[in-house]
């Protein structure tokens, strides 16, 4: 069974955004490979956090990765910060990142020519991090949103180049990025991707937002004076950004809404968007709530972080023999 890994980093509330890019896939496959998910509490830290809600985040994290469909029993669950493995292993994979690359990285690159204050060295090495997290499991498919397919790409280069320099020893990992919804787009700026970090609280749909709450923010969101529903993503992104939601969400595809809107307008069409959310958020706490009161997260984690890291113990041994770390055999 080829083996499929990746990780989403608690720096705020799981949106609308990370189920439809990346959660739903992680969902999907988990009866096809081998999946491992975690909770990339190390790369939330790169930017400054209040350590209560970083706990709560990722508490809330779990338990929402679980309502949504993630089955304990097929996939390995487990929390970052529980594995030593993979700083040690990050800092193995920082050694061997080049700075060129490393300023390459879109992230980084945004967040210094915005002129941003307070840019930490974690923020700048945290792609050699993540390579650490992928390339420690062998993992063959990363499911990601658009945003990470360039750490993934740097993730590949750096197997590569390990495997080159000192024989094999990763599996060269490929991204998988969705046709429908690898980027879902702010409510309020849909030329700017849905954020976590986001100020403005209209431009985001949090999946623990009140059901209500997120219809109203749909009914608000900036669209075009167009007037016609097209998926047209050059000159009506937030319409195109409405009907990826509603897609994703309803399992229909684009064309099929389209044709269904044939004459019909904007108003309509958040209705819908606004009503198909209402139901999913709604579904989803009550299951959310059943499992925060439940023991099944702390089970999940034992059982989850026991597996990964006896595979993390093993690679990293195998890594530092490689690299003349290790004396005694
Ligand atoms: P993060 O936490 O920023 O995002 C988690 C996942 O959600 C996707 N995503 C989106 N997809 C569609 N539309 C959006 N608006 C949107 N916003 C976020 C992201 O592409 C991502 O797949 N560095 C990673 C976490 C990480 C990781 C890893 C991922 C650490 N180690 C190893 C994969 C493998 C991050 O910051 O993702």
């Amino acid at each position: 069974m080829k083996r499929m890994l990746s990780g989403v980093k608690p720096t705020g509330r799981l949106t609308l955004g990370n189920y439809i890019g990346a959660i739903r896939q992680f969902i999907q496959y988990q009866d096809e490979y081998e999946m491992f998910i975690f909770i990339a509490n190390m790369h939330a830290i790169t930017i400054p956090c209040d350590p209560k809600q970083l706990r709560q985040n990722s508490k809330d994290m779990i338990a929402l990765y679980l309502a949504l469909g993630l089955d304990p029993e097929k996939t390995t669950l487990f929390l970052q910060s529980d594995l030593p493995q993979h700083t040690e292993l990050g800092w193995i994979m920082t050694c061997h990142s080049y700075m060129g690359e490393l300023q390459r990285m879109t992230q980084y690159k945004d967040k210094t020519a915005k002129g941003e204050a307070g840019i930490t060295a974690g923020l700048f090495t945290y792609p050699a991090l993540m390579a650490a997290d992928i390339l420690m499991y062998d993992a063959d498919y990363v499911p990601v949103g658009v945003d990470q397919k360039q750490h993934v790409e740097l993730a590949r280069d750096l197997a590569e180049r390990f495997n080159h320099r000192y024989g094999d020893t990763f599996v060269v990992p490929e991204p998988i990025v969705q046709k429908v919804g690898a980027k879902i787009m702010s409510l309020q700026n849909p030329t700017k991707k849905m954020s976590k970090s986001e100020d403005n609280p209209k431009a985001t749909i949090d999946l623990l937002d009140e059901p209500n709450v997120a219809r109203k923010k749909i009914m608000s969101a900036v669209t075009d004076s167009l007037g016609v529903i097209r998926y047209d993503v050059e000159n009506q992104p937030g319409i195109a950004n409405l009907l990826t939601i509603l897609s994703a969400l309803n399992n229909e595809a684009i064309e099929g809404i389209v044709k269904r809107y044939e004459g019909k307008g904007y108003g309509e069409l958040k209705k819908e968007v606004g009503q198909t959310v209402f139901d999913f958020l709604s579904d989803l706490q009550e299951k959310y709530r059943a499992i925060i009161a439940s023991s099944i997260m702390d089970d999940a984690l034992r059982e989850g972080s026991e597996k990964a890291g006896k595979i993390a113990y093993k690679k990293v041994a195998k890594v530092k023999r490689k690299l003349g770390l290790s004396v005694v055999k």
